[in-house]
Parts: structure tokens; sequence; C-alpha cells
């Protein structure tokens, strides 16, 4: 299919970017507005529970039995060494772990009390109620930085011109891009620094209006500015949005959430309050972790 969507477009589709961006790539009638109000249970309720996941990837078992609440309208930071399954559970939480062939889940996930994994539910209605920021910044090469914002929109069928200029100012100030890009927006999106090309896939998840943000290593390819921006930027975030990011980098983790789960072997050590996480964790791993002994 044509993933460029614009009416006058004849092009062949783009070369797909390195990671499948976050957007969801069906066309769609465009949904009707929905009010998040409405869409939430009572506050208190968790955003997303996860029971018993375990994900296999043909004979590795990635994840191990894993139950954690998501809390809404906060920052859950992800942590552990490399390989122990932290962009599993996150990709698992919009069903990305489908796009590989040899995966398979067990275990159950919900959304705000419904199973996004029942026989049911599309993939493609996930990922726009869940939405993805990857380590790599991929916006479209061959668009412009406001393509790249309602690029969503348009595959979902939404044609007015008002609604697209609206939604794109609307996702660059919460992705705080737009003082930066207003004047030229017509301009490909390659042509931003990197900073700004993590901060337009920001706005470009945003733009299809999730309930959830997950963010995997969002800032690890920036440099320290960047990096700051962004992280002012997930708390800046949280107050609309649920955010989900896996970060390496553990004073991140302390800078920008709430709460914090400790990934190891593919299993979940330890979750917790940020703050007791790093200063009194229950677990000695946990505790070697956080201080620096291993990883
Ligand atoms: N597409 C895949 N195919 C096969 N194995 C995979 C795939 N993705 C991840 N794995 C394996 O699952 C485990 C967890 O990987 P991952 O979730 O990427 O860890 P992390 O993000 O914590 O570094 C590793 O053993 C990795 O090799
Ligand atoms: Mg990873």
């Amino acid at each position: 299919m044509n993933l460029t969507m614009t009416p006058q477009e004849d092009k062949p589709a783009p070369a797909p970017p390195v990671e499948p961006p976050a957007v969801p790539v069906r066309v769609e009638a465009p949904a009707a507005p929905q009010s998040r109000a409405a869409a939430e249970p009572p506050a208190g309720a968790p955003a997303l529970t996860v029971r018993k996941l375990s994900v296999y990837f043909g004979a590795t078992q990635a994840l191990k039995s894993v139950s954690l609440d998501v809390a809404v309208h906060a920052v859950t930071a992800i942590i552990g060494p490399s390989g122990c399954g932290k962009s599993t559970f996150l990709r698992s939480l919009n069903r990305m772990h489908e796009l590989v062939p040899e995966a398979r889940m067990e275990g159950e996930i919900r959304l705000f009390g419904q199973d996004i994994c029942s026989p049911g539910v599309e993939p493609v209605t996930v990922r726009r109620r869940i939405g993805m920021v990857f380590q790599k910044s991929n916006p479209f090469p061959t668009m412009s930085i406001a393509e790249n914002v309602t690029v969503g929109l348009r595959l979902n069928g939404e044609r007015r011109r008002s609604v697209l200029n609206d939604r794109t100012e609307q996702s660059l100030r919460m992705a705080a891009l737009w003082d930066e890009v207003k004047d030229r927006l017509g301009a490909p999106a390659i042509s931003l620094s990197g900073g700004q090309q993590q901060r337009l896939c920001i706005a470009r998840a945003l733009a299809v209006q999730p309930q959830v943000l997950l963010m995997d290593e969002p800032a690890s390819a920036l440099d320290p500015l960047a990096t700051s921006k962004i992280e002012s930027l997930i708390l800046e975030l949280k107050k609309e949005y649920t955010i989900v990011i896996v970060t390496h980098n553990m004073q991140q983790a302390a800078r920008v959430s709430d709460y914090t789960a400790f990934f190891y072997l593919g299993e979940l050590v330890e979750f917790g309050p940020t703050a007791k996480m790093f200063t009194s964790p229950a677990k000695k791993r946990t505790e070697d972790y956080v201080t620096g002994r291993f990883g």
C-alpha cells in the first residue's frame, strides 16, 4: 500500500524506515471523537495491567511471567542490563512483538480494563491507543515536517485541511517543537537535527491522540542538551498521557519516572516507586544494579 497517501501523490511509497513507524498502517474511517475522560475508569485504576506475560522468540524465552500495573498519568521506567527483555516488554504492550514471525505470547495485557490481545481487537487499534517512539528517530524521509505529523491521521482517512493543520500545530506544541519549526512546516523532516527529529516522532505519535506513549531509549542517541529537552518534555507529557520509558540511564530513570521496574534475564525482579527503588530497594540484585555494581 502507498504509505504517503497524499491525494495528488502517485510516486511509489518510500523505502520503509529502519523501525516500523508507530502509526496505524491501514485506511479506516476517521475515528469518532472520543473523550479521554469517558474512556478511562475512576482515578486510581491503572492504565495498563499486565498479568503473567511471557514472550518467546522461537525457543528463547525473552520474558518470564511478568505481572505489573502501569499507573495512569505517570511515568514508569523500565531498567535492566542489555538483553533482559526491556524492549520486548515495551513492544508487547502495543503488540509490536507480533511483527516478529517466530514470536509467541502468553498472559494478559489490559488497557483500561480491555484485553488488547483478544481476537476481536485489531493491532492497528491498539497501536492508535498506545503509541511508540523508538531509540533511533525514524521520520519518513520523503515527507515534510507537517506531513510526518499527520501521516497517521491521513492513513485513518482524515482529509479536512483545517483538522490536519490544527492537529499539526497542537501535536508539535505538545512535543515542544512548534516554535522551532512553525516557519518551515513544508521543509523535509530530515533537515531537522537529531533531537528535533526525535521530537517530531513524538509529535507524530501524539497526533493520533493515544492514551499511552511507549518510549524505547528515546534519548540514548542524543547529545546532553537534546536529552534534557526530551526529559523536560516527558515531564510535561505525563500530565496528559501515561508514559512507559525504557532507559539504560539510571540518572534519567531517577529524574523522569514515578515508578521503576527492574528486569533481569526476562524476569521482573522488583517494581515500585522510583525513589524507593533507588534509595532502599527490597532486593539485593536491584541494589547492585542501581548502584552500578553490574550491568
Ligand atoms: N526479534 C527477535 N528474535 C529473536 N530473539 C529476540 C528478538 N528480539 C529480542 N530477542 C531476544 O530476547 C531477549 C530480550 O531482548 P530485548 O527485549 O531486546 O532486551 P533489551 O531491550 O533489554 O536489551 C534477548 O535474549 C534477545 O536476544
Ligand atoms: Mg532494548
